[in-house]
């Protein structure tokens, strides 16, 4: 896990290279370069890995989707949207760069890491590229991400079209999991598996992304800044609709685990030590 994380990293800079105008470079640099934890980037190249492909054919796609992921950190901490100040254990973009920069330095990552798809990969066909870019968009994109924003931030003024449950899904679903389906398909696709392997990762993902936001829901309930580098105990705050404000700290750490056993027994038989090493880190810190 370490070494992957050692080899996105170096990627990243690599790609990002700094020109003028300095500042939207730097204010793109600032949050991708600080220390993430990097779990989509890594969970594409080890999906690749396991399924045959050489790790280095993922890199470009999977380093591309580490920077969609920090784009939705960087308008996701906005005063229009979360109004958070500190993401990964500094200040957000737009407090160091101001509002303007970070809006362009989101809309920046989000552009170059297609083309970066597109000039960095290495031994993929045609018919691969043009695959991953349509996931990409379409994950990525209002049938996506940006849906799961929308409805996270319409639920903080309690104006639900749906039933509190099924929104409540609708958002972890959209705005978390599709970054982690989108990471393990790419990988798949990327070694070339059959829709059937494609269809399974998925399925692994879907249930680890509701997993992961169910555990970042409870981070911010019962962590701390030093843990976690983001502002905790803003959930209840903002009156946002999460596992925990919805059906109390004990049944969504019950859902929590029930999630990761699913995980566990779906992935299990790939003897993947870099996935066990994060379904193993995600449980001891909800077990405290
Ligand atoms: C934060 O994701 C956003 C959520 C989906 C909860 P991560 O917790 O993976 O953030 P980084 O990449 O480690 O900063
Ligand atoms: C995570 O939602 C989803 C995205 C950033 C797209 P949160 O708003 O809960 O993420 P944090 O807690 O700010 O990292
Ligand atoms: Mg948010
Ligand atoms: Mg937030
Ligand atoms: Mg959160």
């Amino acid at each position: 896990m370490k070494e992957l994380i050692k080899l996105v990293d170096e990627h990243l800079d690599e790609y990002l290279q700094i020109t003028y105008p300095e500042d939207i470079f730097k204010a793109m640099k600032y949050t991708l370069m600080l220390p993430g934890k990097r779990l989509r980037p890594v969970m594409c190249l080890e999906t690749a890995r396991i399924l045959g492909a050489d790790i280095e054919k993922a890199m470009p796609a999977a380093c591309a989707i580490e920077m969609l992921h920090v784009q939705s950190l960087i308008h996701d901490d906005l005063p229009c949207m979360d109004n958070d100040d500190f993401r990964r254990g500094k200040p957000s973009n737009h407090k160091v760069f101001g509002e303007a920069n970070a809006v362009l330095a989101g809309d920046a990552l989000l552009t170059f890491a297609p083309q970066v798809i597109i000039e960095k990969s290495k031994d993929l066909s045609l018919t691969q590229i043009v695959r991953i870019l349509h996931e990409y968009t379409k994950f990525g994109g209002a049938y996506g991400l940006i849906a799961g924003q929308v409805v996270d931030i319409e639920s903080e003024g309690g104006k639900l079209v749906k039933s509190p449950e099924e929104t409540l899904d609708f958002i972890h679903l959209n705005k978390t999991a599709v970054l982690f389906r989108l990471a393990v398909r790419i990988g798949a696709i990327v070694a070339g598996a059959e829709e059937e392997t494609i269809e399974k990762f998925d399925d692994f993902a879907k249930k680890f992304g509701l997993a992961f936001q169910i555990y970042d829901d409870i981070m911010d309930e019962i962590s701390s800044f030093e843990e976690l580098g983001k502002t905790v105990g803003k959930d209840k705050n903002s009156g946002k609709l999460t596992y925990v404000s919805l059906y109390g700290l004990d049944e969504a750490k019950n859902k929590f685990n029930y999630l990761l056993k699913e995980c566990y027994d779906i992935i299990g038989k790939y003897e993947s030590k870099v996935f066990e090493e994060i379904l193993d880190n995600l449980k001891a810190r909800v077990a405290g």
